[in-house]
């Protein structure tokens, strides 16, 4: 388990607790095509936040190039830390400590991250805190409400992952379900790029289903009703299947009713499995986390399933599900606050479990 990485130490006793609301930590986040920086004080106090996304250079790509992106990083990196620094109105001499995305992630990304963490802690000679990036995801849902209830229910769903996790309590994650194939962050992106879309494919295609019909084309439910697991690749072949079976009929396409039929296809899933998983793990609250969850249909849909079934929902702001540092800092709060220490040798590892 991450906790536990022989790369970490703790020492017996923090001695922090006095201090803990004022603790002022940097978190930094480039696990993928945003270089973002914050500065939190205490578990929620959020002084400012940079967040600066290269999707722009990925656009013609319909993707991310890790290449683009790591170099994008190195650009971005020290000027999102001085204005960071500069919004929050805190000198860098008065860093408590440096929470950094070790994985998972694109290689190239985070060790620019994490090169400029560590620079940071040895300069400053203040602790390194290595975070989990799907524990961050979970953590911007304690950046709106310190003391959220424990245990919960995570769905974690980004571009790369589709999870749902168990969080027992800080530190202790039990992953119930992920995805077999394709994330449903992933999945958003390819049926985008179907459709000519702007990447990424999420928001663009939420855009459009504003305008369509939810129910116009029946596409898949696939293993709604098995297990926790997850698969999309077959969602987004059938989305495949309809735009060229359209085309070779020479049929115009109606695009906000694919992308309106695709998005309910996708919550209905989504949201159907996590209500199951809640009422069988007999977890009272559920967290809902990452990029995907910035969605505002599998928003409503989850949150009338919640108010139907007496389950407290948690999503963050929109802001705060798409990648960002407020949720690594926070994260690294609760580990920095626990002891949990990175040692100046720590390296980024893109398939960091979280359990
Ligand atoms: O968490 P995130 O920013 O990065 C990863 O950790 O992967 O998630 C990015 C994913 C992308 O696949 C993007 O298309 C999706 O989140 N996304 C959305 C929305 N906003 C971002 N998907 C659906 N609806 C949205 N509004
Ligand atoms: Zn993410």
């Amino acid at each position: 388990m991450f906790e536990d990485d022989a790369t970490e130490t703790r020492p017996q006793e923090s001695g922090l607790d006095s201090r803990e609301q004022e603790l002022l930590v940097l978190g930094i986040e480039t696990s993928c095509d945003e270089t973002s920086v914050a500065i939190l004080s205490g578990s929620n106090n959020l002084l400012g936040q940079v967040i600066s996304s290269s999707s722009d250079l990925h656009q013609r790509f319909g993707g991310v190039v890790p290449e683009v992106a790591s170099r994008a990083h190195v650009q971005a990196i020290n000027p999102a830390i001085s204005e960071a620094l500069r919004l929050s109105g805190v000198a860098a001499s008065d860093l408590d400590a440096v929470a950094v995305t070790v994985g998972p992630g694109l290689v190239g990304s985070l060790v620019v991250g994490v090169a400029a963490a560590k620079s940071l802690s040895a300069v400053l000679e203040v602790p390194l805190v290595g975070v989990n990036h799907l524990e961050a995801h979970l953590y911007a849902n304690f950046l709106e409400i310190a003391d959220l209830p424990l245990p919960a229910l995570g769905l974690i769903v980004s571009g790369g992952h589709t999870m749902l996790v168990n969080m027992v309590d800080h530190g202790i994650y039990e992953v119930v379900g992920q995805t077999l194939d394709d994330a449903a962050g992933e999945a958003f992106d390819k049926v985008g790029r179907l459709l000519g879309l702007e990447f990424p494919g999420g928001p663009a295609i939420e855009r459009e289903a504003a305008a369509g019909d939810p129910g116009a084309i029946a596409f898949p439910r696939a293993m709604k009703k098995e297990g926790f697991d997850f698969s999309f690749s077959g969602l987004k072949t059938a989305v495949f299947n309809y735009v060229s079976k359209a085309e070779t009929a020479g049929q115009a396409l109606n695009i906000p009713d694919i992308c309106a039929s695709f998005q309910e296809a996708v919550a209905e899933v989504l949201v159907y499995k996590t209500m199951r998983a809640a009422m069988q793990l007999e977890v009272p609250t559920i967290f809902l986390c990452g990029g995907v969850a910035a969605n505002g249909r599998l928003r409503v849909l989850l949150s009338e399933a919640c108010d139907a079934n007496g389950v407290f929902l948690s999503i963050p702001a929109p802001v705060f599900c798409t990648d960002n540092a407020a949720m690594v800092a926070c994260c690294g709060y609760y580990r920095f606050i626990r002891g949990i220490r990175s040692d100046l040798d720590v390296n980024p590892d893109p398939n960091l479990p979280l359990a």
